[in-house]
C-alpha cells in the first residue's frame, strides 16, 4: 500500500510538477516575448533614427579595446581579389589580410585574374603575403572550392570579383553566398551588370566606402537591374600607420620636401598645387590645368602679390592614356606655362609628393570618387584639399574648414581657379585648413578607425543567427507598429465621430478611455474602449 500511495503520490506530484513546468514555460515564453517586443521597439526606433540621418548601417566605432578583431581569432577567412596589382583595391584587401592575420585569423587569398606570364609585381605581392602568413590559393583549383566551403567568411573585393563565384564554385554557389561579405569600391556605370553582381541580393552583406556610393548602388541596382542590395554597411577608409608615421615626422617631411622640390625645379617659397591620381579624363587633370591657367591670369590681372604658383600632376603614364596625355602637354605648351606645370610618372609612394606640396587638388569628375583615399592622405600631411563636390570627397572634405569644394564639370573651372587664388593669397587660411584637416584625420580616418568599423561589420556577419533574429524582430515590430497605427487612426476617426454624437446625446453616451499600458511589453498604445450605455 505504502508503495502504491507513494507511487500515486509521486504520480500526482509529477502531474503537479508538469503543471508547474508548463506554467513556468508559459511564463518564460511571455517574458521572452516581452523582451523581444521591447527589443524590437527599441531597435525599430533606433533604426529609423539611424536611417533618417544616414540611411545605411553606419558602423559606430567600438570602445577602444585591445584588438577590435580579436573575435576572429582562429577563424578561417577567404579573401577573393579581382586582381593583384599596385592599385587601390587589391592593396586595401591586403591591408585587411594583414589586419586579420594580426588578430590570429587563418587567411587564404585568391586572385581571380592573373596576367599571363610571370608578372613581377604579382610575384612580389604574393611573396609579401606568404611572409606574413597569408596562404595563397590558385583561383580555379579544387582547393579554392574546398576553402570556400570550409571558410567562416568570404570577402569578395570589388564588384568585378563576382565573376569568380559561378566560374569556380559552380553548383556550390548557394552554400557559400550566406558567408559572403562583398566589399565594393566602384561606381562607374559598367559595373552595374548582372555578369558581376547577380548574386548581390543573396550575400550576407555589402561594405561600401561612402554613403553617396552606397546610395548610388542602391538606386542603380533597383532601377537598372531590378535587384535588391543586401544589408549595406558604409565603411570609410583610413590612413595606414606607415603613412601617418611619415606625415608626423617633421624631419623626414622637410628632407622629402627639399628633395622633391629640387627635382621639380620649384623653390621652397613657391606654392605648389598637386593633382595625384592616375591620369585620365575621369580624374579631371585637363580641367585642373585650365583652372590653374585661369588662376595665373587672375593673379596677373588683379596684380596680386603672391609667390609664384606651380602645379604638379602625379600619375602620368604615357603608355596608357597617350591621347589624353598628349592633350594635356599640348595645352601646357599652348598656354606657355610649361615652367609652372610638372608631370610625374605614376607612383605608389605618394608620401614624398604630399610632403613637398602645399595644396592637394582632387578634381574627379562625374560622380566623383567612391571614396578618394588621396584626400585623407593629404590631410594627414596638413594639406588643404580643393575638391569637386561629388562622391566620397563630400564626406571627407568639410567645405570652408578643411578645404574648399567646387562643382564637377566645366562649370567648376572658374570656382576652382578662384579657390586656387584664395589659398595662394591667404597663407594663414591655408595653414589653418591644413591643421583642421589633420585633426579630422586623427578623429576619423586612421587605420584604427577603419579596423574598428570593419570589425563591427565582421562581428555582425559572423553571428549570422543574431542577424536572422534581428530580421525576425524587425519584421515583427513592423507588423505590430502598422497594427498600432491602423488602430490609432480608426480610433481617431471613430472617436471624433462619437464626440460629435456625444455633444448631441450627452446623456446616452459615455466615453471611457482606458489607457492600457501593456506592462512589461513597453507598448505604449492606448486602447480606447467605448462603452455605450
Ligand atoms: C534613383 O535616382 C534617380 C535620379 O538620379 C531618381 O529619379 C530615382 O527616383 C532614384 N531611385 C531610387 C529608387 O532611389
Ligand atoms: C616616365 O615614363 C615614361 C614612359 O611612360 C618614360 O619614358 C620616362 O623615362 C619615365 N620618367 C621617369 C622620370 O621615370
Ligand atoms: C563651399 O563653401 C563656399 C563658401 O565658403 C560656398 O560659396 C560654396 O558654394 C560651397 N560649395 C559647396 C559645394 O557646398
Amino acid at each position: 500500500m505504502a508503495k502504491q500511495s507513494s507511487s500515486s503520490y509521486s504520480f500526482s506530484s509529477i502531474l503537479h510538477k508538469r503543471w508547474l513546468l508548463r506554467l513556468f514555460i508559459f511564463l518564460s515564453l511571455i517574458a521572452a516575448f516581452a523582451f523581444i517586443i521591447r527589443a524590437a521597439f527599441d531597435s525599430s526606433t533606433q533604426c529609423s533614427q539611424l536611417q533618417l540621418d544616414q540611411r545605411f548601417h553606419s558602423v559606430a566605432p567600438l570602445a577602444p579595446a585591445l584588438n577590435p578583431l580579436s573575435f576572429i581569432k582562429s577563424k578561417l577567412v577567404l579573401l577573393v581579389s579581382h586582381e593583384l596589382s599596385l592599385s587601390g583595391g587589391p592593396l586595401l584587401l591586403m591591408e585587411l589580410a594583414f589586419l586579420l592575420r594580426g588578430a590570429g585569423a587563418e587567411v587564404c587569398w585568391i586572385t581571380n585574374q592573373k596576367p599571363a606570364g610571370a608578372d613581377q609585381v604579382t610575384y612580389a605581392l604574393e611573396n609579401k603575403m606568404l611572409d606574413r602568413g597569408v596562404q595563397v590559393v590558385s583561383a580555379k583549383s579544387q582547393e579554392a572550392v574546398k576553402v570556400a566551403l570550409k571558410a567562416d567568411m568570404v570577402v569578395l573585393n570589388t564588384a568585378v570579383a563576382g565573376k569568380w563565384l559561378d566560374a569556380v564554385l559552380k553548383e556550390n554557389v548557394p552554400r557559400v553566398l550566406p558567408k559572403v561579405l562583398w566589399w565594393i569600391h566602384e561606381m562607374r556605370g559598367h559595373y552595374f551588370s548582372m555578369d558581376y553582381v547577380k548574386h548581390l541580393p543573396s550575400v550576407a552583406g555589402a561594405m561600401i566606402d561612402s554613403h553617396v556610393t552606397a546610395e548610388y548602388w542602391k538606386n542603380r541596382t533597383q532601377e537598372r537591374l531590378r535587384i535588391k542590395m543586401p544589408k549595406t554597411y558604409v565603411v570609410h577608409l583610413g590612413n595606414s600607420n606607415e603613412l601617418m608615421e611619415v606625415a608626423e615626422d617633421r624631419v623626414a617631411k622637410r628632407i622629402l620636401r627639399e628633395h622633391v622640390r629640387e627635382a621639380l625645379g620649384v623653390r621652397n617659397e613657391d606654392i605648389l598645387f598637386a593633382h595625384i591620381n592616375s591620369v585620365s579624363r575621369g580624374k579631371g587633370q585637363d580641367l585642373f590645368l585650365r583652372a590653374f591657367d585661369e588662376s595665373l591670369r587672375l593673379i596677373q590681372e588683379q596684380k596680386l602679390q603672391v609667390p609664384s604658383i606651380h602645379a604638379v600632376i602625379v600619375g602620368s603614364d604615357m603608355t596608357v592614356q597617350t591621347k589624353f596625355e598628349t592633350e594635356l602637354r599640348n595645352f601646357v605648351l599652348s598656354k606657355k606655362i610649361q615652367h609652372r606645370v610638372h608631370f610625374v610618372n605614376k607612383t605608389l609612394t605618394v608620401a614624398p609628393y604630399l610632403a613637398a606640396v602645399d595644396v592637394l587638388v582632387q578634381n574627379s569628375q562625374g560622380r566623383g570618387e567612391c571614396f578618394g583615399r588621396i584626400s585623407i592622405e593629404a590631410m594627414a600631411f596638413q594639406l588643404p584639399v580643393l575638391g569637386t563636390a561629388a562622391g566620397g570627397t563630400t564626406e571627407i572634405v568639410v567645405n570652408g574648414s578643411t578645404g574648399l569644394l567646387h562643382p564637377a564639370g566645366k562649370e567648376g573651372v572658374t570656382p576652382l581657379a578662384k579657390n586656387i587664388v584664395k589659398l595662394a593669397t591667404h597663407v594663414e587660411r591655408r595653414l589653418t585648413m591644413g591643421k583642421k584637416g589633420y585633426e579630422r584625420v586623427k578623429e576619423m580616418f586612421l587605420e584604427r578607425h577603419m579596423s574598428h568599423r570593419i570589425a563591427a561589420v565582421l562581428k555582425e556577419q559572423s553571428m549570422g543567427y543574431v542577424v536572422l533574429l534581428s530580421r525576425v524582430i524587425r519584421s515583427a515590430s513592423g507588423f505590430l507598429s502598422t497594427k498600432v497605427t491602423v488602430w490609432r487612426s480608426i480610433r481617431g476617426a471613430i472617436g471624433s465621430r462619437l464626440i460629435a454624437l456625444a455633444s448631441d446625446w450627452v446623456e446616452e453616451i459615455k466615453l471611457f478611455t482606458f489607457h492600457v499600458w501593456l506592462i512589461g511589453l513597453g507598448v505604449t498604445s492606448q486602447l480606447t474602449v467605448l462603452v455605450l450605455q
